[in-house]
């Protein structure tokens, strides 16, 4: 491929897996920067730490640092750039924003993650409206008495959790569709078991093998102030004031119907996107399926059966050394030699409030207490990695 001057590399979505890529190209390329320009495509004006969503539930102050701002991501000078934007296209050597600006890149990494519902992460382009759902929300939750959560994965683990040791008089329940909480594949029964017995311990009621449905509460309005009466089909009478949805992790790669090799119109795109979960399908190499150039990494690529943050930090650093690999061996006329990426040790650490959690660490056997999840995330979940991230002192 004819590599224009400078080599351009774009990266969309700013938050783990798109900070890493970064940050390790950052690193490789060192001042000097070698003739590489690298633009951040972000739709928004300041990454969110969404690990740290539920504290900001209950903690003005802890609120105040889960937005990151861009600003001293790249060293001052340096010809690389943040963009706000959002990504609408990709064709075979360009993209387009939903303002119509196109900009052209010689590698693209896509990173644009996935979505939960509000107020796990917020479907806004400013910071400022997220923060203002968070404030409301913070106040709904001090005036209501009864609270009811839907849906027992890691996020509903973590909300119930924080909001009760918060608020340890208010009723707070759980309701989960299956009978086993946080159920995901390659981690440990004795970690989904243990999430339920210490949420039963810190007071939170659980409601397994119930699927529920809360009228006016869904995706786009997952955060509801209303009186609701939910009749459990083992014959429980559950009352209400408040209720949340933390269901339905969501993929949108829509952008991805544009693209097309340039030498075969008649291509399908939907054939590179997983049918029902959206997201796009990559080689071990994290390239797209056909398309050399450009890579997804992150919660928007299959790449892990179970994406989180701590696999971003695996995968977002191949990304950066594969781009790299390629240019290399495009100025000196070789076939590169790429990296297959590997995936995290099946580590989860649920923190549910600032001093209690559950944590599976399989490096140093099964260890599962508040100790190890106040040290390792319940205390300050992790802002530091992100601020680090970010440059921000
Ligand atoms: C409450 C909560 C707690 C969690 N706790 C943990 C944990 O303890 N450990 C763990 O490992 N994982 C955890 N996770 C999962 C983790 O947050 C995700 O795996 C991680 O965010 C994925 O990172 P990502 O960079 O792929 O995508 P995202 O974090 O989703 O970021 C995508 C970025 O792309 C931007 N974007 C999206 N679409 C576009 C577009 N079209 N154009 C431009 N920009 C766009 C977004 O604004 C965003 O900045 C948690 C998730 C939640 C919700
Ligand atoms: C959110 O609440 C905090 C604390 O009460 C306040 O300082 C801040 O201005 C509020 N922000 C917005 C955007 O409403």
């Amino acid at each position: 491929m004819t590599i224009t001057n400078p080599i351009k590399i774009v990266v969309v979505g700013g938050s783990f897996a798109g900070i890493a890529v970064i940050n390790t190209l950052l690193s490789a390329l060192g001042p000097s920067s070698k003739n590489i320009e690298i633009t951040l495509i972000e739709r928004r004006d300041a990454r969110h730490h969404s690990l740290g969503a539920f504290r900001a539930l209950i903690n003005e102050e802890f609120h105040s640092q889960i937005w990151v701002p861009y600003t001293s991501l790249f060293p001052k000078d340096s010809p690389h750039k943040v963009i706000q934007g959002q990504l609408s296209e990709v064709h075979h050597g360009y993209i387009v924003l939903g303002t119509g600006q196109s900009i052209a890149f010689d590698y693209l990494t896509l990173c644009t993650g996935s979505s939960n519902p509000a107020p796990a992460k917020f479907n806004v382009d400013f910071s400022k409206e997220a923060i203002e759902i968070t404030n409301k929300t913070r106040e709904d939750i001090k005036k209501s008495n009864n609270i009811v959560i839907i849906g027992g994965g890691a996020c509903g683990v973590e909300m119930s959790g924080e909001i009760k040791t918060a608020f340890p008089e208010k009723t707070v329940t759980l309701i989960h569709a299956s009978g086993t909480l946080i159920d995901y594949p390659g981690y440990a029964d004795k970690l989904k078991s243990t999430a339920l017995t210490h949420l039963q311990a810190l007071g939170v009621d659980v409601v397994l093998n119930e699927r529920i449905t809360i009228e006016g509460l869904d995706y786009n309005n997952a955060i509801q102030v209303a009186p609701r009466t939910i009749h459990t089909k083992a014959g429980k009478t559950i009352e209400s004031d408040m209720q949340f949805l933390a269901v339905g992790i969501q993929v949108d790669t829509s952008y991805m119907s544009t693209l097309r090799p340039p030498e075969n119109s008649n291509f399908d795109p939907q054939t590179i996107i997983n049918e029902g979960t959206h997201t796009i399908k990559v080689q071990k190499t994290f390239q797209v399926v056909g398309f050399d150039h450009i890579f997804a990494v992150g919660d928007c690529s299959d790449f892990s059966k179970v994406p989180t943050a701590a696999a971003c930090t695996y995968t977002g650093p191949t990304v950066a050394k594969n781009i790299l690999a390629l240019i290399e061996a495009d100025t000196k006329n070789k076939k590169a030699k790429l990296v297959k990426g590997s995936g995290p040790p099946a580590i989860m650490c649920l923190a549910t409030g600032p001093t209690t959690g559950v944590t599976h660490l399989p490096l140093f056997g099964a260890k599962f207490h508040n100790f190890f999840s106040r040290a390792f995330k319940s205390k300050d979940l992790m802002i530091g990695l992100s601020t680090a991230a970010m440059n921000i002192k």
